[in-house]
C-alpha cells in the first residue's frame, strides 16, 4: 500500500477556485460516470469516487482533488486548523481501499505501522483513483465556557406579549382589524409589520378575537390566536471562530432553559479568521459555503437547546448574536475581503434589527434578531458584548480585559476612559502549529503541574493523552521555566544543566527530529502510542503569541498613562481564557505580574452580553453607546511596536 514518495504540494491543496468551480463536485448520482469508477485511459480517470465512512457518503470528484477538499465540499467534516495548507497535521484519515502515495508530510505525521495501515493527511492525499476513506469523528463539542461573568440586569425584555380579548366587529363598529387591535394595546407605540397584518384577519377570527400580540422592541411582529404569553422565549448566540454557544432563555423570568456549544462547522476552512477570509478571496464559491456552514451551526444548536428544554423553535421570537466581525459578516453573507487587507474596513459597525431567518435560525418566521455592533475590523461584537457583561464602562476601577485567541482583543480602562486594541497572537493557543497540539477536546493535556518532583498532567475527559491544548501548553512552559528546564530566552537548557536543575526529570529532555523536546507523556502512556512532548519550536510559537498580547496591553497601559500596579483586575475572557491558569499566564508574561487574586477567568462573557441584550432593551441600547465610548488604538501605527514586541519575547525572570 502506497510507496514512499516525496510528493510536491499539489496545486489543489487548499480550497482553490479550481477545485470548487468544477461542476461535478458533489454527491454521487449528481454526475455521470464519464471516466470514473477507477478505470480510464493512460492519463487516469477524469473523475474518481470516494466512499467516506462512517458517514456513508459517496462523492465523485475530479481526479487530482485532495481527499480534504472532496470531503469538505461535500459536508464531511475533516479536522483541520490550517484550512488545508499542510501545516497543522490535523487532517488524519485512514484509507481502507484504494491507493494513495505516502507524502513527506505523512512520514512526519505517522509511524511506519500507521502508514502501512493506510493513514494519510487528507489535505496532501490526492485522489487519482477510487478510494474508501475512514474519517475519525471530529469533536463537535469542544470544551468551552458556556457561561461567564455577567451583571444583574433589570428585566425589561424587548420581547413583549400582550393577550387581549376584543369585541367583534358589528355594522356599528367597523374599525379595521388592525385598528381594533392597536386600540386594545394603546399604551404601546407600535410600528406594524406587513406580515403581522397579513395574518391578522385569520388569527382574530380563529380565536373569537382573543389573541396575543407579539411585540419586539416597538414593532408588532406577529398576532397569534389565543393566549401564548407564557411562551416568551429568546435565543442568545456567541458565534465564535472555533466554538459557537447558544442559550435558550425564558425572557419573562430571565432564566436560562438550556445551553449548548459546538464547533463552528467552518473548521475545515482553517482555525482563524484570516484563513476564512483568505478562502473567500481565493474562491467566489467560498462565501456562500461558509455562510451556509455558519447558519447550519446556528440551526443545529437551536434545535439542540429547544429539544433539551421541550420548546418548539417556532416559539422563539427574539434572537441576539455576538460574534467577531468576520463571523458576523460571513453569517450575514457580507463579503469579508476588506477585513483582510489594509486599511481593514468593516462593511458596517451597526446592523439593523433583522429577521432571525437572515441568520439561518429556525425560530418563528417572524422572530427578530439583534446583531451586536463592533468597534472596528478586529474588535467585534463579541468584545462589545463582553464589555457590556463585565460592566467595564461603569466601573471606577481600572480593569484589563483580554480575550485570548488567534486574534486577541484587549480592552483597558474604566468608566472615564476605555481603550481597545487587537493583537495577532496566531493559532498557538488553539493547539495549531504545535507539534503535539490539539484543540481543547477529550484527550487534550490541559494542565501540567509539578507534584513531588514528578510531572503531573491533567487530561480533558480523564482519558489517555492524545495531544496538548493551549492551556496545557502555557502550563507546561510555565512549569519548565520554574524548574529551570527552559531559560528566560525560551531555550531548552543542555542535558547537563537539566541533570543539575531537575535530576529526576532530566531524562524527559530528548531530541525529536533534531529538536530539543520535553516529554510530557511517554509512548506507552499516550492514547495513540505516540509520545506527547513539547518541542523547542513549540516554545518559540508560544513566545510569539504571548509577546503579541503582552505588547498590546503594555502599549494600552502607556497610552492610558497608568502604572501596571494600578490595574485592579484582569479579566481573562473566552473559552481559552477561562481554562488558563492565572499563575501560569503570569509566569510566562502573558498577563501583567499582579497578585493572582486580581486575575479572574471571566468565562463566556460574549454569551453573557448576548443574553443581557435579550433581557433588557436598555442593555441592548447600551451596547451601541459602548462602541461610542471606546477608543480603538491601532498597534501597527505605533513606531515602537516592533521594539516592544522583541522586548516581550523573553519570559519574565
Ligand atoms: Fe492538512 Fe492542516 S495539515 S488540513
Amino acid at each position: 500500500m502506497g510507496q514512499q514518495l516525496d510528493q510536491p504540494v499539489p496545486k489543489s491543496a487548499g480550497l482553490t477556485t479550481e477545485a470548487v468551480s468544477q461542476p461535478d463536485v458533489g454527491p454521487a448520482g449528481d454526475v455521470g460516470p464519464a471516466g470514473g469508477g477507477g478505470g480510464g485511459g493512460n492519463a487516469g480517470p477524469a473523475r474518481v469516487s470516494i466512499n467516506f465512512t462512517p458517514s456513508g457518503k459517496q462523492v465523485r470528484v475530479p481526479a487530482g482533488v485532495s481527499v480534504f477538499e472532496a470531503g469538505s465540499w461535500n459536508g464531511i467534516a475533516i479536522d483541520s486548523t490550517c484550512g488545508g495548507y499542510g501545516t497543522c497535521k490535523k487532517c488524519k484519515v485512514q484509507m481502507t481501499a484504494g491507493s494513495l502515495p505516502v507524502t513527506s508530510l505523512d512520514t512526519k505525521a505517522f509511524s511506519a505501522d500507521e502508514l502501512a495501515a493506510g493513514w494519510r493527511l487528507a489535505c496532501r492525499a490526492i485522489a487519482m483513483s477510487d478510494l474508501d476513506i475512514e474519517v475519525p469523528p471530529l469533536t463537535t463539542r469542544p470544551k468551552a465556557a458556556t457561561v461567564g461573568v455577567g451583571r444583574k440586569v433589570i428585566l425589561r425584555p424587548a420581547l413583549q406579549m400582550r393577550y387581549v380579548e376584543m369585541s367583534e366587529p358589528t355594522l356599528k363598529d367597523q374599525r379595521s382589524d388592525l385598528e381594533r387591535l392597536l386600540d386594545a394595546i394603546d399604551d404601546l407605540e407600535l410600528e406594524v409589520d406587513v406580515d403581522a397584518i397579513r395574518e391578522l384577519a385569520t388569527a382574530l377570527r380563529k380565536s373569537s378575537f382573543a389573541v396575543t400580540a407579539v411585540v419586539v422592541g416597538s414593532r408588532l411582529v406577529s398576532v397569534e390566536p389565543g393566549d401564548i404569553t407564557s411562551q416568551r422565549y429568546g435565543l442568545a448566540f456567541d458565534l465564535g471562530t472555533t466554538t459557537v454557544v447558544a442559550t435558550l432563555l425564558d425572557t419573562a423570568t430571565g432564566a436560562p432553559l438550556a445551553v449548548q456549544s459546538m464547533l463552528n462547522r467552518q473548521q475545515p476552512f482553517g482555525a482563524d479568521v484570516i484563513s476564512r477570509i483568505s478562502a473567500t478571496m481565493l474562491d467566489p464559491e467560498a462565501l456562500p459555503k461558509l455562510r451556509e456552514l455558519a447558519q447550519e451551526t446556528l440551526a443545529e444548536l437551536t434545535l439542540d437547546v429547544c429539544g433539551q428544554a421541550g420548546v418548539e423553535p417556532s416559539q422563539i421570537y427574539d434572537v441576539s448574536l455576538a460574534g467577531n466581525v468576520t463571523m458576523t459578516e460571513i453569517v450575514l453573507g457580507i463579503d469579508p475581503e476588506p477585513l483582510g487587507v489594509a486599511p481593514f474596513i468593516t462593511a458596517a459597525r451597526y446592523y439593523p434589527t433583522m429577521l432571525a431567518s437572515e441568520l439561518g435560525v429556525p425560530a418563528n418566521p417572524r422572530a427578530r434578531a439583534t446583531v451586536f455592533p463592533s468597534l472596528g475590523a478586529y474588535v467585534g461584537g463579541d468584545i462589545v458584548a463582553g464589555m457590556l457583561a463585565s460592566g467595564m464602562d461603569r466601573d471606577r476601577r481600572t480593569r484589563l480585559f483580554i480575550d485570548v485567541g488567534t486574534n486577541c482583543e484587549i480592552v483597558l480602562g474604566n468608566r472615564d476612559r476605555l481603550l481597545a486594541t487587537a493583537a495577532p497572537a496566531g493559532p498557538a493557543f488553539e493547539g495549531a502549529q504545535i507539534r503535539c497540539g490539539m484543540r481543547a477536546a477529550p484527550g487534550a493535556v490541559e494542565s501540567v503541574r509539578l507534584r513531588e518532583g514528578r510531572i503531573d498532567i491533567g487530561v480533558i475527559g480523564d482519558a489517555a493523552p492524545l495531544g496538548i491544548c493551549g492551556s496545557g501548553l502555557v502550563d507546561a512552559v510555565a512549569t519548565l521555566l520554574d524548574i529551570g528546564m527552559i531559560d528566560p530566552s525560551g531555550r531548552f537548557v543542555s542535558s547537563a544543566e537539566a541533570r543539575d536543575k531537575a535530576p529526576e526529570l532530566a531524562d524527559r529532555l530528548i531530541e525529536v527530529d533534531g529538536e530539543r523536546s520535553f516529554v510530557l507523556a511517554w509512548r506507552d502512556e499516550a492514547a495513540a502510542e505516540q509520545p506527547i512532548y513539547l518541542s523547542q519550536r513549540d516554545v518559540r510559537e508560544l513566545q510569539f503569541a504571548k509577546a503579541a498580547i503582552a505588547t498590546g496591553w503594555h502599549l494600552l497601559v502607556e497610552e492610558l498613562g497608568i502604572e501596571i500596579q494600578e490595574i485592579s483586575q484582569v479579566l481573562l475572557a473566552g473559552s481559552f481564557g477561562s481554562y488558563l491558569s492565572p499563575a501560569s499566564a503570569t509566569r510566562i508574561g502573558l498577563v501583567p505580574r499582579l497578585p493572582l487574586m486580581r486575575i479572574v477567568s471571566a468565562g463566556n462573557v460574549a454569551g453573557e452580553g448576548a443574553k443581557m441584550a435579550l433581557l433588557s432593551e436598555q442593555e441592548r441600547a447600551g451596547a451601541v453607546t459602548l462602541t461610542e465610548e471606546v477608543r480603538y488604538v491601532e498597534l501597527s501605527d505605533r513606531p515602537d511596536f516592533n521594539d516592544q514586541f522583541i522586548e516581550r519575547l523573553a519570559f519574565p525572570t
